[in-house]
């Protein structure tokens, strides 16, 4: 069975009284362990649709599975505590939590889970080692460099071994060897632990690491 199935989905927003149609009755599977590219021309749809996989937006029609589940059905409580639990998501800006201290961005997942102080510092502290990013734990997100916050944005992500990951443009702000270099952890990951990647890209380099690509066009699957 595929990790996760789009069934039919489209997703509308309403711009002023202007209908926009981001996604048109897209279908798409995903098998467990994949890395996959989603790619497309700016405005064709690719982070709708990592947001409504990674439980972040409902669609307006059609049905999304994760293994078992239908999250299209969910609440929107039931959505957070779903994405809290099964899904890691790295953004094109990080989004640290500029007040903590890497490593305290790194636990927060953690700490929402109800999972112990110690347990807690000690499985992020093992997944920023991984990541080549121990030293820099007690600086805050201002301290380091673009690379380092997007490798702590990534330790975030993956610090509660979800079964998959989304990213979106998710070396975008950083330059190409360590853009690269980031990809080849994530792609180490994915061999070693199997956890499924999702990411979208507009660079053809990006491009190269994945498996399989989806392209998009005006928010529909070019086959
Ligand atoms: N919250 C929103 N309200 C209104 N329209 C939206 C909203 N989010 C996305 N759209 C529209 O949906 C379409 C798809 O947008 P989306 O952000 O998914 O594209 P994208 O492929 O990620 O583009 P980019 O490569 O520029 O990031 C666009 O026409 C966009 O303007
Ligand atoms: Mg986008």
């Amino acid at each position: 069975m595929p990790l996760i199935r789009v069934v039919k989905v489209t997703k509308s927003f309403r711009e002023e009284s202007l209908p926009v149609t981001a996604l048109d009755s897209v279908s798409i599977e995903v098998e467990e362990g994949a890395f996959l590219a989603v790619c497309g021309p700016s405005g064709s749809g690719k982070t709708t649709l990592l947001n409504l996989i990674g439980c972040l937006d409902k669609p307006t029609s059609g049905n999304i599975y994760l293994e078992d589940d239908e999250i299209s059905a969910l609440g929107q409580k039931e959505l957070t505590d779903f994405r809290l639990r099964k899904i890691g998501f790295i953004f094109q800006d990080y989004n640290l939590i500029p007040t903590f201290t890497a490593i305290e961005n790194v636990e927060y997942v953690l700490w929402l889970q109800g999972v112990a102080p110690r347990e807690r510092r000690r499985l992020a502290l093992e997944v920023c080692e991984r990541f080549g990013v121990a030293a820099l734990a007690f600086r805050r997100p201002w301290q380091l460099s673009r690379g380092q916050q997007q490798r702590i944005a990534v330790a975030r992500a993956v610090v509660h071994r979800p079964r998959l990951v989304l990213g979106d443009e998710l070396t975008a702000n950083l330059d190409h060897k360590t853009g690269q270099e980031l990809m080849a952890f994530l792609k180490e990951l994915n061999k070693e632990e199997g956890v499924t990647f999702l990411y979208a890209t507009h660079d053809p380099v990006m491009m190269g690491y994945a498996d399989k690509i989806i392209r998009l066009y005006d928010g529909r699957i070019l086959e």
